[in-house]
């Protein structure tokens, strides 16, 4: 049995003072759940949420990372400074970053490589784009988004990396896969690794994003492949967030 994780993408939201009331009303709604759950927040909150997420079990993480090490390379943060403010996770390759920031396959997988090196937990973000559904190229979409980080990361890497399936076109929008399409592209991934490593395959977690709420969260998370969710707009309200969470369970 795989466990559940849920993780919330914060984007380029938060304040101070909105943090605080939004980390400790989280913290306190998750502390009895047995599923993990993760805040990934910008990076200038995060010395802010490590703190109020000491001593308890939520996991801390960045919405993206640099590639490369310490340098010359302006506006960039590096693995080694976000385990130094205690993440664990890092979100890599959100369809934000490939489409308004040019990362491409190549980027998100060294990101990927970087990471793990590092010790981080890359929740690697693949997903196909309204038109790219509508042309039928869904599968073949992820499976190249995939394959990249793969041949990066080597199918032994996956051991320390979440999946995450955001179909570009339900995020931020109130469109949701349904629970049968996003199943159809969850178990295409497992099957992807599992040509590779069956048993890798098999614990694999993958999760879902893309309009995720509490109302259509527990149907999502009943399908075989579908082990959890990377929550954008409802992570930032304490009580969708944890309904989401209990809903994973
Ligand atoms: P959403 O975002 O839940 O607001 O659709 C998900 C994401 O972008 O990770």
């Amino acid at each position: 049995m795989r466990k559940k994780l849920v993780a919330g993408n914060w984007k380029m939201h938060g304040s101070l003072q909105a943090n605080q009331r939004l980390v400790e009303a989280v913290r306190e709604g998750a502390a009895p759940l047995r599923c993990d759950v993760a805040l990934c927040v910008p990076f200038p909150y995060l010395a802010q949420v490590s703190g109020l997420l000491s001593a308890s079990t939520l996991g801390l993480g960045a919405q993206t990372v640099s590639e490369f090490g310490q340098g010359a390379y302006t506006g960039e943060v590096s693995v080694a400074m976000l385990k130094e403010f205690g993440c664990r996770y890092v979100i890599v390759g959100h369809s934000e970053r490939r489409t308004l920031f040019g990362e491409t396959d190549q980027v998100v997988a060294d990101k990927c490589v970087a990471a793990l090196a590092g010790g981080l937990l890359p929740i690697v973000c693949v997903g196909e784009t309204r038109l790219e559904r509508e042309s039928g190229q869904t599968q073949e979409v992820v499976s190249r988004q995939l394959a990249a980080v793969l041949s990066a990361v080597g199918v032994a890497g996956l051991a320390n990396l979440v999946i995450a399936y955001e179909p570009v076109w339900a995020i931020g929008t109130g469109l949701t896969a349904s629970p049968a399409e996003a199943q159809a592209v969850h178990a295409a991934i497992r099957e992807q690794v599992a040509a590779l490593d069956a048993g890798r395959a098999a614990t694999l977690q993958i999760l879902y994003g893309g309009s995720v709420k509490p109302q259509n969260a527990v149907e999502l998370f009943a399908q075989a492949d579908i082990d959890g969710g990377l929550i954008g707009g409802a992570a930032l309200v304490a009580e969708d967030f944890l309904a989401i969470c209990q809903a994973a369970n």
